[in-house]
């Protein structure tokens, strides 16, 4: 017997228990040794029923998604299903952690499951752009019937173990040693005589769903509208449509063919592609995962404004008690009511429960004495974006900060080790950059200065992760890696202006590539006077937007920037104002205005993002060119079926990169287009950026 499946007999019952760290995904290996420990089982006289339980930490975690892409190898999961649902003897799964994906179907084809109450189960095979191809689409329905199948497998959600045996994914909810249980459930179900319930045999709800076809036709209209771009989840509803419609065999061949499609795609690539740079983006070469961490179970912020406030809401919301400074009584007043709102409103939309907003509530201590910080294990600053006011607050901090505490500066440009420089603690100081809402925003740029310790990056990165974060490390250098490429963004956006479009033309055309907006309606929602106070400071200008700002066209909070605003509404309306500007300045700078289409307005923009993020890597500021998708998928809404700025790049064919960015740089578009001497490299070697992080991996 293969050593990752093993079979043992306890009575009457064969105990088929699977061990492939260290999530027991359904690799060649574990579906070999699945498929002879069954045939096993069935030619054993002794044995008249089987319990499938799996060791570590998990049940299956799903098929093996680092096998995709490769030639299939048999036998493949459905196959194994088959001999499975077929077998005479009854096969109870016992399901701890998570069934997912290739998980849940493999319990699917067992003939009962039991779960303990902390088990979760799920189809996620949307959220890597393909749909559950081992009979999820046709087993699942049947069991909880179409509507509740569709919500499953569309979103990707799991759900808890007693939602689970509420549907009747799950037979029983167990409690104490799983593996005794389902050995004991296993023998019962002999003792009793029940029978071998084949879930392909149970027609009752998909019938029902039969006469129903509006069920997917709105269940179209619904997911092509909250996943808008998105292939997969429309093949989940065909391949769902297709249990209605057919018998068993002919709706797994057709499920069998909308997954080969999903997973030749290029969506399904880039999704595949971004669940593994996310975990990759947690691990630093030079510090290993055993470097030890400092304690954090105390947190100060400093700074009750809408920054320090989602802050703290994170630590809260972790469970972590947190310290909330400011300098007088009403702006701290102001930052605590502004939080109890916030979670006030979670619990209207039933987010969270009236005891939830307590609880958080209570975690959070209000304190205006600088030596309040003197009991935290992190100081998050958080006040304005501004050198001297961040270095003479935390130097006023100093002597009240206890020793080993980490300091971390929340900003988004400044320079983290001047900032550094300023304490006594240079090795503990960290920058944080939050994106904003911070209650909400997944992304964390974790910023390593030149003299941070390695443990207080450790203990950063794990934090991150507590508080629910995706956290990405940075070196220092202006913007750190996602707002300097952003910068690059930006600039392209406003030479296509000049040049010939209107901010709505722009907008719908980033829009249509998948962005959740574009650049004008995100400066809208995000204030135009931020920076035209940074432009001013540092003598620069910006003639459109300048103007818009000395207009009092600030964006959304007072109801025009690059666009109109109805009262209480957010869509934004083109502008006739905004567009006698542009055509105004456009002609001072080019003396004439040209047609720009949708493909020169993408490819300006997305160019602009991936010879910047080039520069970012060849100058050692991020580790990864996959870290740099992370970022712009969770911090700038990249879509992620596109995989992110470089991935998309390398879809795209650096050869072809490197030529449109020469041909911008010759046509005088600006020294933004001199080509990273990365791409340079790359494209001549016929390389990738995939295999310039293998290199280095
Ligand atoms: N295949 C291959 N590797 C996997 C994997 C999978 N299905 N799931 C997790 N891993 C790997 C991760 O890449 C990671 O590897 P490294 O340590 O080398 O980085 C390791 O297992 C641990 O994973 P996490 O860091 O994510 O651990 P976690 O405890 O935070 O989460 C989990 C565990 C909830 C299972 C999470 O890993 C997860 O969501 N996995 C993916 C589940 C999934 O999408 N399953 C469906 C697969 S597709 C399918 O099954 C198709 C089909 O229909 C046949």
């Amino acid at each position: 017997m293969s050593e990752v499946v093993r079979v043992s007999l306890e009575g009457n019952v064969a105990v088929v228990s699977v061990n492939n760290p260290p999530v027991n995904a359904l690799g060649i290996a574990v579906r070999l040794g699945l498929r002879r420990a069954i045939r096993q089982a069935i030619a054993d006289d002794r044995v008249q029923a089987i319990a499938l339980v799996c060791e570590g930490r998990t049940f299956f975690a799903g098929a093996d998604i680092s096998e995709f892409g490769k030639p299939p190898t048999s036998p493949i999961l459905r196959e194994v299903h088959e001999e499975m649902e077929d077998c005479p003897k009854p096969i109870v799964a016992g399901i701890h952690g998570t069934a997912l994906g290739g998980g849940l179907e493999t319990a699917l084809a067992c003939h009962y499951r039991i779960a303990v109450p902390g088990a979760r189960v799920g189809l996620p095979e949307v959220k890597l752009g393909i749909l559950p191809g081992a009979g999820g689409t046709q087993r699942l329905p049947r069991l909880v019937g179409v509507p509740k199948a569709i919500e499953m497998i569309c979103t990707g959600d799991p759900i808890g173990a007693r939602q689970a045996h509420e549907m009747g994914v799950v037979d029983e909810i167990v409690e104490g040693d799983l593996r005794a249980a389902t050995v004991a459930f296993a023998a019962r179900v002999v003792a009793e005589g029940r029978p071998l319930v084949k879930v392909r045999d149970r027609n009752r709800l998909i019938e029902e769903a039969a006469r129903q076809p509006d069920l997917f036709h709105n269940a179209r209209a619904h997911y092509a509208k909250v996943k808008r771009g998105f292939l997969a989840p429309q093949h989940c509803i065909s391949a769902i449509e297709a249990a209605t419609q057919m018998d068993f065999d002919a709706g797994m061949r057709r499920e069998r063919e909308l997954f080969t499609e999903l997973l030749e795609s290029a969506q399904s690539a880039a999704q595949r592609h971004f669940f593994f740079a996310e975990r990759q983006a947690s691990k630093i070469p030079d510090i290993p995962p055993s470097t030890p961490r400092r304690p954090l179970d105390q947190v100060a912020i400093v700074g009750a404004g809408t920054m320090g406030g989602g802050i703290a809401m994170n630590f809260a919301n972790a469970g972590i008690p947190v310290v909330l400074l400011e300098a007088n009584k009403e702006a701290l007043d102001r930052g605590m009511a502004t939080i109890r709102r916030n979670y006030e409103g979670s619990a209207k939309r039933g987010r969270i429960s009236a005891a939830d907003v307590e609880t958080r509530m209570g975690l959070l201590k209000p304190g205006l004495q600088p030596s309040d910080v003197s009991n935290a294990d992190l100081i998050i600053e958080a006040v304005f974006e501004n050198m001297a006011l961040k270095k003479q607050l935390l130097t006023r901090l100093d002597q009240h900060i206890k020793p080993g505490a980490i300091v971390a500066t929340n900003t988004s440009t400044l320079d983290v080790d001047e900032i550094a420089r300023a304490t006594v603690r240079p090795a503990s100081v960290i920058g944080l950059h939050f994106f904003s809402p911070a209650n909400v925003m997944r992304l964390l740029e974790v910023v390593r200065g030149e003299a941070t310790a390695k443990d207080v990056v450790a203990t950063c990165m794990d934090m991150a992760k507590r508080i629910g974060k995706v956290p990405v490390l940075s070196r220092v250098c202006y913007g750190f890696i996602g707002n300097r490429m952003l910068h690059a963004y930006f600039d392209q956006a406003f030479a296509l202006l000049y040049a010939g479009c209107l901010p709505e033309q722009v907008d719908k055309a980033i829009y249509d590539f998948g962005f959740a907006m574009g650049p004008f309606a995100m400066s809208d929602l995000a204030g135009l006077d931020v920076s035209w106070r940074i432009r001013q400071e540092r003598g620069e200008t910006q003639p459109i937007a300048d103007r818009l700002c000395e207009l009092g066209r600030f964006g959304q909070k007072t109801g025009a920037g690059y666009f109109r605003y109805a009262e209480g509404n957010r869509t934004p309306q083109p502008d006739p104002e905004v567009a006698a500007i542009v055509e105004e300045e456009g002609l001072k700078r080019h003396g004439k205005r040209r047609e720009i289409g949708a493909d020169e307005i993408v490819s300006r923009c997305m160019l602009a993002l991936v010879n910047e993020g080039a520069k970012i890597l060849e100058e050692g500021i991020a580790l990864r060119a996959s870290d740099i998708d992370v970022i712009y998928v969770y911090g700038y809404s990249f879509p992620v079926y596109r995989g992110g700025p470089m991935f998309w790049a390398g879809q795209t064919g650096l050869d072809k990169v490197l030529e449109a960015i020469k041909a911008y740089h010759d046509a005088g578009c600006g020294d933004v287009w001199r080509p990273a001497r990365l791409i340079e490299r790359l494209a001549a070697a016929g390389r990738s950026f995939a295999d310039y992080d293998k290199d280095r991996a």
